[in-house]
């Protein structure tokens, strides 16, 4: 409530100044104007409305004063001494809004401010779009420069929305854009706040956010899902660093939901893949800062937190579908020293009968770190271990790195010169030369059409070599160990190596280079400046086209370090070189919620951590969180202790395989999960706040995540821990155990047991969850019997979904080859309805099991039956056991096809 009060303060007194009031759906007519302005008092900012001017070091009176701006000490702690005057900076209006196809457009002209950092627009033009009742976008150019914009092609109707659930006010003088929730009159983006900046190399606009619930951008180690308001300044550049502390990282993704007052979510997308700042305020606002591109906004009304991203989905495009395999356990490490150690490990983890469907080479399996080489001394054999591997049901992925050795006789390096693909030196004559594993590398430009063929012959020649399953791409952000290039001077001293303003970025010596190449290198489409951001993007892009070549009829993965807005079409990503350090087990959580909202819902993190040794207890826990990742690959560093679950005691390896059983068994739930996110971007692993956001209690749990709306896993996230505080919001939840409902626990955050073994998973009452029974892979699970756990809500009802196919075909949604199953359960009676059957799996898969939680409405003793549309009957079911304290039914031996529809009625 305090956060809504200094808004509506601001608010008022921004409308006091500039003598408008802010009303809904019309155009401001404003007086103010330059000649004027002057008389209008000000008084000064008392600190939280404040919106900084001197974001660099050494602000003083006369430095700020000669921004244009305004200079006052304050005693709010946080708050810049240096600030923007609300009224007197900034653009006004220069001529009327003329209408446009999906909206409104107008020119603005710069008042009379100070020049910053040079090359300011005089004119800009905003444009709005109502493009759909849910998505406004509007856009700020120069309309006399052409400036770089982000090459994604984002879908744009032909007709103006109908019904829109916001309306776009605005101010003429200054010029400020107000949007507001029509339902509830809620002011959602609101930039009359002062500081519109406009410059060639530094782009500014701030808004009033309408309320402290602020959740997104990366890629960074938040540490808290719920984005700290405290004067907090996050850079985003894509950047080859450890996910620990408050620094830029791998990813590029100008995004946030805010839930409002109420629960109504909204979101906001910035497209622009410039270097920027993102600066969260207390008041609550932010500002963003970007030292190139143009403003180009759009905003999703939800109102949901799912719908905030489905729509945000609609316009990066739709997470792309994974192979059921990908839903099995993964095992990877860094430096296995040699084919032997890596066969010793295969073998254990074969014999320990633990769950195990992918095995990974990393960088060791390189001849000299050489993509598209192996070592033939090491790794000796490679070629027929990844038969044996093949020959167990299991796969093999292979990394491939973005740098290609400079070497004269290196057949990827030759083939790639001419034509030539690589990013080229400032000069474009020369590739660009840096330096990473292998040496002096070259970078290749995947912006280059030219670089499709060569990238996916040297792909494919090399899977003739090694029959890889997918590709694991890294260090795309793009990473150089040395700064800039091993040209002398490292770059060239000019305004894209030396920006006259730096966002808040891990840099040394206010270089931008840092890690990566010279911001004046240049790419097919245009300067590293500009793509720096999207190089991972478009390598993740040409390799998804590879893969397509590659594997023909298969679904694959392209695992991608970097990644930028929309990445999620085409590859998938884990949360990088995290620690074995117990915090990091917290903040894999927030990283998977995070980048389900960015279009990953295939996420995790490296389980029992990158680098550093990790111990067994911690590998344990982290061994049952990871078991629900949806990307579960345990993971090591060069040089650290082995941690794969058959390194530690004999209880570790039982632990670790029974666990993943019970993954394994979830996993056509998980699997339909996937087919939904792929469908509309729906969330895989979802925080309680997507499900209950009306419910306050929920928008800060990040220790607890869910899968889709209905399993929930709370994991021990602290050494020598035996319970664990979980949320239960109200409504009907069950031990997915044991199915005991948890009655007590309902509405309120309660300590559940958890020793060693357990881990507390639960089932959202009104959900029904297919389940299949586990194996060691996923080839052998899905032979398997299903079965569903059917836990019903307080009016005994329960609904959900299965998605099926063959599980690696490609496009089998888009083809319309799959079966969809519905259930439906309302007055004790469960229907199963086929809503699609394209798709007949060859195993002739069969119903064996149903365990329906929270029965209390069925009678001991009662009959239950089954009407089956295949043998068109109705006949008792034998095996019926009903638990009369837990309230849990348990029929098995059903024997029920999955092709045609039955019920089973059990009142
Ligand atoms: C990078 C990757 C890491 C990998 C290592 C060696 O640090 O993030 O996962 O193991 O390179 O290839």
């Amino acid at each position: 409530m305090a956060s809504n009060s200094v808004i509506a303060t601001l608010i008022v007194m921004i409308c006091v100044l500039v003598g408008v009031g802010i009303g809904l759906g019309v155009y401001y007519g404003v007086d103010w104007d330059d000649d004027d302005g002057g008389t209008v008092p000000f008084d000064g900012l008392e600190g939280m409305e404040r919106f900084d001017c001197y974001p660099e070091d050494g602000g003083s009176k006369e430095a700020c004063e000669s921004r244009g701006c305004v200079w006052g000490e304050t005693n709010v702690a946080g708050a810049p001494y240096c600030y923007y005057h609300p009224t007197d900076y900034g653009y006004k209006m220069i001529d009327e809004p003329t209408t446009t196809k999906l909206g409104w457009k107008v020119r603005l002209g710069r008042k009379n401010t100070p020049q910053r950092y040079g090359m300011a627009a005089d004119t800009i033009q905003i444009e709005i779009e109502m493009q759909t009742d849910k998505r406004l976008h509007f856009k700020i150019t120069d309309p006399l420069t052409e400036r770089f914009e982000v090459p994604l092609e984002i879908p744009k109707p032909a007709e103006q929305a109908l019904n829109p659930e916001y309306e776009v006010s605005y101010t003429k003088d200054p010029f400020s854009l107000q949007v507001t929730r029509v339902s509830t009159n809620t002011v959602i983006f609101n930039t009359s706040v002062g500081g519109l900046t406009y410059e060639d190399q530094f782009l500014q606009i701030s808004t009033l956010l309408p309320s402290s619930n602020i959740y997104g951008f990366g890629e960074h180690n938040h540490r808290r899902f719920r984005l700290d308001l405290n004067w907090k300044t996050w850079g985003i550049f894509t950047r080859d660093v450890a996910p620990v502390d408050a620094w830029n990282l791998y990813g590029h993704h100008p995004f946030y939901m805010c839930v409002e007052d109420g629960g109504n979510t909204h979101g906001v997308f910035l497209l622009n893949s410039n270097a920027m700042d993102i600066v969260l305020q207390p008041t609550p606002a932010l500002t963003y800062r970007t030292i190139g591109g143009v403003l180009d906004f759009y905003i999703f009304t939800g109102p949901t937190p799912e719908q905030v991203i489905q729509q945000y989905g609609e316009v990066i495009g739709r997470p792309v579908m994974v192979p059921y395999w990908s839903l099995g356990f993964q095992l990877s490490r860094w430096n296995y020293g040699n084919l032997t150690r890596v066969k010793e490990v295969w073998s254990s983890m074969i014999e320990a009968g633990i769950p195990y469907d992918v095995q990974y080479g990393d960088i060791d399996y390189m001849d000299e770190k050489k993509d598209f080489t192996y070592d033939k001394v090491a790794y000796a054999g490679l070629p027929e271990f990844v038969d044996d591997v093949h020959a167990h049901g299991q796969k093999y992925i292979i990394i491939l790195d973005h740098c290609i050795k400079v070497e004269d006789g290196y057949h990827a390096y030759e083939t790639g010169l001419s034509p030539n693909v690589y990013v080229l030196d400032p000069q474009g004559s020369d590739p660009i030369v840096g330096e990473v594993w292998p040496g002096d590398s070259v970078y290749p430009d995947f912006t280059n059409p030219d670089a499709q063929t060569w990238w996916t012959t040297l792909c494919k020649d090399f899977h003739d070599v090694i029959p890889y399953d997918a590709l694991w791409i890294d260090m795309n952000e793009p990473s150089n160990f040395i700064r800039g290039s091993t040209a002398e001077g490292e770059c060239l001293d000019n305004r894209w190596n030396y920006p006259p303003y730096l966002p808040n970025l891990l840099i040394e010596d206010g270089k931008i280079f840092t890690k990566t190449i010279c911001m004046d290198a240049q790419h097919h489409a245009g300067k590293h400046y500009d793509f720096h951001s999207l190089y991972g993007h478009t390598m993740t892009e040409m390799t998804f086209e590879t893969i397509k070549t590659v594997f023909p009829e298969k679904r694959s993965l392209v695992f991608t370090r970097s990644s930028f807005a929309g990445t999620g079409k085409y590859g998938q990503h884990w949360l990088g070189d995290n620690q074995s350090f117990w915090e990091h087990i917290w903040w894999s959580i927030v990283g998977m919620f995070e980048f389900n909202m960015f279009g990953f819902p295939y996420i995790g993190a490296d389980i029992c951590g990158f680098w550093f040794n990790t111990t067994e207890e911690m590998c344990w826990r982290w061994m049952q969180t990871g078991a629900f990742y949806p990307y579960a690959r345990n993971h090591n560093g060069d040089g650290m202790i082995p941690q794969h679950p058959t390194a530690f005691s004999t209880e570790m390896a039982v632990m670790s395989r029974d666990i993943l059983m019970h993954r394994y068994r979830m996993l056509p739930y998980l699997y339909t999960l996937f087919y939904h996110a792929h469908e509309d971007s729906s969330t895989v692993v979802r925080p309680l706040l997507n499900e209950f956001a009306s419910d306050p209690m929920t928008y800060d749990v990040d220790r607890q995540f869910l899968w889709g709306p209905a399993f929930m896993i709370s994991p021990v996230l602290e050494s020598k821990t035996y319970n664990v505080e979980v949320y239960f919001p109200d409504t009907r939840w069950y031990d997915y155990y044991e199915g005991t409902e948890m009655t007590e626990q309902r509405g309120k955050i309660s300590l559940l047991p958890a020793p060693m073994d357990r881990l507390n998973l639960h089932v959202r009452g009104g959900y029904v969850l297919p389940t299949q029974q586990p194996a060691n892979t996923t080839v052998y699970s899905r032979l398997n019997p299903l079965g569903l756990i059917v836990a019903l809500d307080d009016g005994h009802e329960a609904h959900g979904d299965l998605f099926w196919d063959d599980g690696e075909s490609r496009d089998t949604y888009e083809n319309g080859v799959y079966t969809l199953l519905d259930f439906s359960v309302s007055e004790g009676i469960l229907s199963m309805t086929v809503m699609v059957d394209g798709y007949t799996d060859p195993n002739a898969l069969r119903f064996d099991d149903i365990v329906i939680y929270g029965a209390d409405n069925y009678v001991e003793g009662t009959d239950v039956t089954i009407t089956a549309a295949e043998t068109e009957s109705t006949l008792p079911v034998d095996n019926v056991e009903f638990d009369d304290v837990k309230n849990v039914l348990k029929l098995s031996g059903l024997d029920l096809d999955m092709m045609t529809d039955f019920t089973i009625k059990w009142i």
